[in-house]
């Protein structure tokens, strides 16, 4: 599968007009901005996905208007004995599991990687959604196989019902309503209320967007700087007198704590620093699987000539002027690498050809990592 067409994507208007007019700010219905599109899995092989360890599966259910969430990994008996109604298994970060997948989020290359977080997809039998919510993020909602009818609305009062597992909506009053065919696609906007009613068996496919939130990219921020810190000094206090009140901290502590903790010294190198690793860091559950059998140096080098290479689905590559991050960590980027490691970020592959040994040397070890592999011919 290529990449889908930007033109259809959104149904022939500009990605300018796009982000000026909707992201962020209003839904858009894109009929047919897939056309064709049917999704890569049906009921069974999502069951399957959803036993796995390396997937993150969900299964919301709701009976009397009693939400139950379980996480997975799930047994095949279990799913295959769910009840005719009620019920939506999810799973995420099929864009690591499916080689179309991650070419579907990649997509979205118009927008920043940095901003993009996965592809998740859906099967919920006639009548099943995860009910009225919002989401915090940005996210085209793109239907594979089946029909479900889009609810939205322009609510404020965002109340929740007390007590469910998820985040389910206690007041939701729909004020546009759509049905979605395979190959159509909804765009909403963050914290805009939605509700997906499956009207066939039916699948979504949920490209989905991440921000960082202003307290966690402190709190981590901390963390990184925890790593570098070099602070001299040892309080002395050659004057100190008798005290009567030997519970007390002494204020000439305090003031010298106030004063090391000023001298704590960063400045915005460090803060792209840690942006880069943080932003590119994968996901707690991602593991790489290095190669059974790694070519050499130089039968790599052959190959990479004539077959080129591409990113694993899990590897984030991703720079700030100067400096580039791999899956958290920053890239020693040794002379004449630049250009071809942005292609390479941006991209997510390199064609065949000759590269400079440097860019070689870079590449053979992420192979033997698991990061990167040879294109298939
Ligand atoms: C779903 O696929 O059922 C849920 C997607 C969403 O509402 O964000
Ligand atoms: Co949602």
């Amino acid at each position: 599968m290529k990449a889908f067409s930007l033109k259809n994507l959104l149904g022939g208007m500009s990605t300018t007009k796009f982000l000026r007019d909707y992201w962020q700010k209003e839904p858009l219905l894109v009929r047919q901005a897939l056309p064709g599109f049917g999704g890569w899995l049906d009921r069974a092989s999502l069951s399957d996905l959803a036993c796995r360890d390396n997937a993150e599966s969900r299964l919301l259910r709701v009976r009397k208007n009693q939400w139950q969430l379980d996480y997975g990994p799930f047994e095949r008996k279990q799913l295959d004995r769910l009840p005719a109604k009620g019920w939506s298994l999810l799973v995420s970060g099929m864009n690591h599991l499916l080689p179309e997948g991650d070419r579907l989020l990649h997509s979205f290359d118009f927008l920043p990687q940095a901003r993009l977080d996965d592809l998740m997809v859906s099967f919920a039998p006639p009548g099943g959604g995860v009910g009225p919510h919002f989401d915090s993020y940005d996210v085209f909602l793109i239907q594979g196989q089946g029909r479900r009818r889009w609810e939205i609305s322009s609510q404020d009062n965002l109340e929740l019902v007390e007590g469910a597992p998820t985040r389910i909506l206690s007041n939701f009053v729909a004020d546009r309503t759509w049905e979605l065919e395979p190959g159509d696609m909804l765009y909403l906007p963050p914290r805009f209320p939605h509700n997906g009613v499956a009207l066939t068996d039916c699948m979504t496919w949920s490209v989905g967007f991440r921000a960082p939130k202003a307290q966690e990219i402190a709190t981590q921020f901390l963390i990184y700087l925890q790593d570098k810190l070099e602070m001299e000094g040892l309080y002395a206090d050659p004057d100190l007198k008798t005290t009567r009140h030997s519970g007390r901290i002494p204020d000439e502590l305090t003031a010298w704590a106030v004063e090391a903790i000023h001298n704590i010294r960063w400045d915005e190198r460090d803060v792209a620093d840690f942006l880069g690793r943080y932003i590119s860091e994968p996901k707690a559950h991602v593991f790489f699987e290095p190669p059974e059998r790694p070519l050499g140096k130089t039968s790599f080098a052959k190959a990479v000539v004539k077959k080129g290479i591409r990113l694993d689905p899990r590897s984030q590559v991703l720079y700030a002027h100067k400096s580039f991050y791999i899956n958290g960590e920053e890239i020693n980027t040794l002379p004449g690498t630049g250009k071809i490691l942005r292609n390479l970020a941006d991209s997510r592959q390199l064609p065949p050809g000759n590269l400079d040994d440097n860019v070689l040397f870079l590449l053979h070890s992420w192979y033997e990592c698991g990061y990167i592999t040879l294109a298939p011919s």
